[in-house]
């Protein structure tokens, strides 16, 4: 069997560089080891995954048991930065379940990974020395564990967007799959794009054939040995939670209401809070009392909030022949497109609680705008239970409608190429089921599996996707149609 086609389970990383403009990335050959570990540090909370997957090749397959996952209590790394020794204390309790999950005899030889995103980004632009203390003191809690420790360091975000990228078309197949001639061979279906939506900072990667411009938006992969010419950025700031800060300290700066809040909701907001992150400095005001407090109410104001929103966006220059938006370079956006983390949320809010389609950029635009109308009374009666992020619902569908169309350039026609789906993070790569579903259990209808004709046949694999994406049916329906639509040329067996 030869080395490249012999992987069924999740690539497993076993390290990175970027050096100049080419990312390597080393996935495990067969045989493997049998436990990971990761550590995914995003910016509002840290996760850890641990995947296991059979090192023996007696069926040949290699698929992912089983797996147990933890998440983190308190806030991202990055949120400790006063406190560096209470960002390596936070970990322990999910450590301690490491211990346990993964058999003693294994614990030698698992490997251990911390990777941080944005979060970290930012706090290492505001406070090196905080950032460098947090992954010090990180970097100590994870060496008093008996597993292979191989580093904790921040992403950057062509990292961040080509894991990302590498994920999303691994778990589709669209590297290798194992076909019903019991060979693997390569699918030669194309990728898809990767759009991630995280908290502090936003990722587009995406194959493509127009020429780079920039080379730091060009990444070339070698995978499975096939070559692969990607194009990726990461915009810092542009993450939920950031644009979400971003536009309160806007509303502050240019209201005294927040347009993208309801009529008849209100808080306090503390302007010490408002204005910490590097991604509010331009609407900073020279002088302000960080320890004050501002009231603000909500006016159900979609063209304000509209106005407001566009705001993030600059198109005034651009030093190449095209761009995304503030002199960026981006290619024509090329393929079909997965959208996940907040991307996700966003649509499936206005799709399953406001119940409005979203099939089209234009009715995404319409519901944008109908949840800003809403009232907060009228959302509140539509949604029980889920006041914690309610509010700012409709700045999200705002955002999320301007970044893709206005920003990336999405037209109705590639939109249509777009599907939304629940998480696909580059440590994510490793978040496989609780347990792997017999086959009855895959068959059987209301337990979320089925086969997707057309995405091959290696063992489970794909009967783990959709569940491991938690694909409400009609996703994995558009999904089931997306991976036909693709061309498809005759599929070569592998030499083996
Ligand atoms: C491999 O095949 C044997 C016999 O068909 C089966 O009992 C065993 O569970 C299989 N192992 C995996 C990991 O699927
Ligand atoms: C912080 O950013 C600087 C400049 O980009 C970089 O050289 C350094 O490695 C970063 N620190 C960490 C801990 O990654
Ligand atoms: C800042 O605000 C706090 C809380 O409102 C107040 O106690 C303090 O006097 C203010 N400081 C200044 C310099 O205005
Ligand atoms: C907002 O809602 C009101 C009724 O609640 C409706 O009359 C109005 O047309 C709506 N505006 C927009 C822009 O949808």
């Amino acid at each position: 069997c030869s080395y490249q086609l012999c992987i069924c389970a999740p690539p497993i990383l076993l390290g990175w560089q970027t050096g100049g403009t080419q990312l390597h990335v080393w996935l495990t050959p067969f045989p493997s080891p049998q436990y990971g570990i990761v550590l995914d540090a995003g910016s509002s909370h840290t996760s850890m995954f641990i995947y296991k997957w059979p090192a023996d090749k007696e069926n040949d397959t290699g698929i992912v048991g089983q797996h147990s996952s933890c998440d983190v209590p308190g806030g991202g790394i990055s949120s400790y930065a006063d406190n560096p020794s209470g960002a390596g204390q936070s970990l322990v309790g999910c450590l301690e379940q490491a211990l346990r999950d993964v058999p003693k005899e294994r614990h030698a030889g698992t490997p251990l990974y911390l990777g941080a995103t944005a979060g970290m980004r930012l706090l290492n632009l505001t406070n090196p020395e905080a950032s460098t203390s947090v992954l010090t003191a990180v970097t100590h809690t994870l060496t008093q564990y008996p597993f292979d420790f191989r580093g904790a360091r921040i992403l950057s975000g062509q990292e961040e967007g080509v894991f990302g990228w590498v994920t999303a078309n691994y778990l589709l197949e669209n590297f290798i799959k194992y076909g019903w001639v019991g060979r693997w061979f390569r699918p030669r279906k194309g990728t898809l794009g990767a759009m991630d939506l995280g908290g502090a900072s936003t990722q587009i990667t995406f194959e493509t054939t127009s020429p780079a411009e920039d080379r730091a938006s060009e990444v070339q992969l070698r995978l499975y040995g096939q070559h692969y010419r990607v194009y990726t950025h990461s915009f810092l700031c542009y993450g939920r939670d950031q644009v979400l800060q971003r536009l309160l300290a806007s509303a502050l700066q240019t209201h005294s209401f927040h347009p993208c809040w309801p009529r008849g909701f209100s808080t306090h907001v503390l302007l010490g809070d408002v204005y910490q992150s590097p991604c509010t400095v331009a609407q900073r005001p020279q002088t302000f009392n960080s320890s004050a407090w501002v009231s603000l109410s909500g006016s159900s104001d979609p063209h304000l909030c509209r106005d407001l929103v566009s705001g993030l966006f600059s198109f005034s220059s651009c030093p190449f022949s095209r761009c995304s938006f503030n002199g960026v370079f981006q290619p024509p956006v090329a393929g079909n497109f997965i959208a996940f983390s907040a991307f996700f949320y966003t649509v499936d809010f206005l799709r399953t609680f406001m119940g409005l389609p979203v099939a089209t950029l234009q009715q995404l635009e319409a519901a944008a705008v109908n949840v800003c109308n809403q009232t907060w009374a009228q959302l509140q009666a539509r949604v029980p239970g889920q006041q914690a992020h309610l509010a700012d619902y409709c700045a999200g569908a705002m955002f999320v409608q301007q970044l893709l169309s206005r920003g990336y350039g999405f037209d109705e026609r590639a939109f249509g190429g777009v599907i939304f789906q629940k998480k696909v993070g580059w440590g994510l790569m490793f978040n496989m089921p609780k347990s792997r579903p017999t086959d009855t259990e895959a068959a059987a209808p209301g337990h979320g599996g089925w086969a997707v004709p057309g995405i091959g046949s290696c063992a489970h694999l794909p009967l783990q996707l959709l569940r491991l994406l938690e694909l409400p049916r009609r996703e994995a329906d558009s999904l089931r149609a997306l991976s036909v639509r693709l061309p498809r040329k005759p599929s070569q067996p592998a030499k083996v």
